[in-house]
């Protein structure tokens, strides 16, 4: 294989890699919801973490719950079936949109990064996220927006 082929072998790969891992991410293990805002609250439905796998019901790490009325997303990890955290995916450093990558939340403009309880774990932010307050109540998930 001459030194071109070699090249062109490898970007083909690593872009079938990037695309799989950009595939896996969405479909699997995250999911991109809307959640209905009453008054300073915002629901989710708590089948909205559930994902069937060979006819097998599991949970999904987290959701990213948008409504119109939010200027960002807000990212929802499941920890278990009664203990959840709501975190805001803005930047404590200088306001850019985190990314989500499994248990940590990263922000692309300069690095920083934060754990799934929205703790920093990367500077330069050295404040941790906003959070919110999250209810189970029958089949939904409430999220306080006023109270912090
Ligand atoms: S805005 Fe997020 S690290 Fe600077």
């Amino acid at each position: 294989m001459n030194r071109k082929t070699f090249i062109k072998t490898c970007g083909i790969a690593c872009l079938g890699s990037a695309a799989m891992t950009t595939f896996l991410q969405s479909c699997g293990i995250s999911k991109t919801i809307n959640g209905t805002l009453k008054n300073s609250d915002l629901f989710i439905a708590l089948s909205d973490f559930e994902t069937k796998v060979a006819n097998e019901i599991q949970f999904k790490k987290y959701v990213i719950v948008n409504n119109d009325a939010l200027k960002f997303p807000i990212c929802v990890y499941r920890h278990d079936a009664k203990n959840y955290s709501a975190l805001w995916m803005q930047c404590t450093h200088q306001g850019a949109e985190l990314q989500v990558y499994g248990d940590k939340l990263q922000c692309p403009a300069h690095g920083s990064a934060f754990n799934n309880k929205g703790e920093v774990t990367n500077s330069p932010a050295n404040k941790n996220l906003r959070s919110f307050p999250v209810t189970v109540i029958n089949n939904q998930l409430q999220i306080s927006l006023k109270a912090v």
